[in-house]
């Protein structure tokens, strides 16, 4: 049921989606079911290293963004299907990351701006929480509409590009939420406005972000040297602060998810036994280092080190 309060006005829906998206953007792609990575899909905009134009362009970057979202969305979703079902360590890590950000939100509204294929918004939306997730691209929101549909689940879904003002009535929600999407977006101002307008007075803004620096994935593909993703160079500590200085906003940053003593233990860790003896060893590993820094290093608290040593950057504003 989508609640049409929350709108500034009323927008088309197609298969069940909100759409706000410009004129520009309102185009079907086939899906790639091969593709799994932005090389695949724009291999010319990542081979030229000249196009760096493009990283201040936001038009050209959410088209972009969209494309490839648009014919990964499958590849993303079997992705996360297949992890699941082989009860793997990225699976737990989502599990963890959404047990450590829920401690800073607000109940009920939540709005996730660029919630994907919303494998972190039903876990939100199982625990209670009203929500719109949003997102560019739609292949991407109907992925999560399949599962939210099975478990019966009641979340608004929403394409809507976040580069442009937000199709939302101010201060409408308890939370505002993204992870991982800040590092696509050209207009950060706009962004974080977008945000605190949507808030309620005393809601919570919370942003998670990859910390390009220590982001072993990006490394690997070569895309924070010549890509699109080079603009998760601007999600570190410093940048979140000096954006925050730029629009007159206080909050908390701090890094989270670091690599930990349990980290090296599991660097000897015996391959040779087979994957079903390993996995719970595995998971307890993993489990240890979670307590370690999610538990024993709360944030907020003298015990956090200030050290940009965490692989994603948080910021948490309230209003
Ligand atoms: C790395 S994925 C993260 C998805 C989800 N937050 C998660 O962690 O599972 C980035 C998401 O940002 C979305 N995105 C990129 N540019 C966007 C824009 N301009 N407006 C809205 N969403 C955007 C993409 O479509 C994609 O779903």
């Amino acid at each position: 049921m989508i609640d049409w309060s929350d709108f500034d006005k009323e927008y088309p829906v197609e298969d069940v989606i909100v759409n706000t998206l410009p004129e520009e953007l309102q185009y079907k792609v086939a899906v790639n079911t091969t593709a799994k990575t932005f090389f695949d899909v724009h291999p010319s905009v990542m081979e030229d290293h000249q196009n760096q134009k493009l990283l201040e362009n936001k038009k050209e970057m959410a088209s972009l963004q969209m494309e490839f979202y648009d014919k990964f969305a499958k590849g993303f979703q079997n992705m996360d299907d297949n992890r699941k079902k082989r009860e793997n360590a990225f699976q737990w890590k989502i599990e963890r990351l959404a047990i450590y950000d829920e401690q800073f939100f607000k109940k009920p509204k939540l709005l996730f701006i660029g919630a994907g294929n919303c494998r972190f918004a039903i876990r939100f939306a199982k625990k209670g929480y009203k929500v719109t997730a949003t997102d560019i691209s739609r292949n991407m929101l109907l992925e999560g509409k399949k599962i939210a549909d099975e478990m019966g689940l009641d979340i608004t879904f929403v394409a809507q590009n976040a580069e442009n003002p937000f199709p939302f009535k101010s201060e409408k929600f308890d939370t505002v939420y993204s992870l991982c999407v800040a590092n696509h977006i050209v207009d950060w101002k706009n962004y974080f406005n977008e945000k605190m307008r949507c808030l309620k007075p005393n809601g919570v803004l919370l942003e998670r972000m990859p910390n390009a620096k220590l982001w072993s994935f990006w490394k690997k593909q070569g895309e924070l040297n010549k890509g699109v993703e080079i603009k998760a160079e601007k999600c570190h500590r410093d940048s979140a602060y000096s954006i925050l200085n730029e629009l007159n906003l206080t909050g908390d940053v701090w890094t989270h998810d670091r690599i930990t003593r349990t980290d090296a233990l599991a660097r000897f860790y015996p391959f040779s036994i087979p994957r079903k003896l390993r996995m719970p060893f595995s998971k307890k590993i993993y489990k240890r280092r979670s307590y370690n820094e999610d538990e024993k290093l709360k944030p907020h608290e003298e015990l956090v080190p200030d050290d940009d040593k965490g692989i994603y950057t948080m910021i948490r504003i309230e209003k």
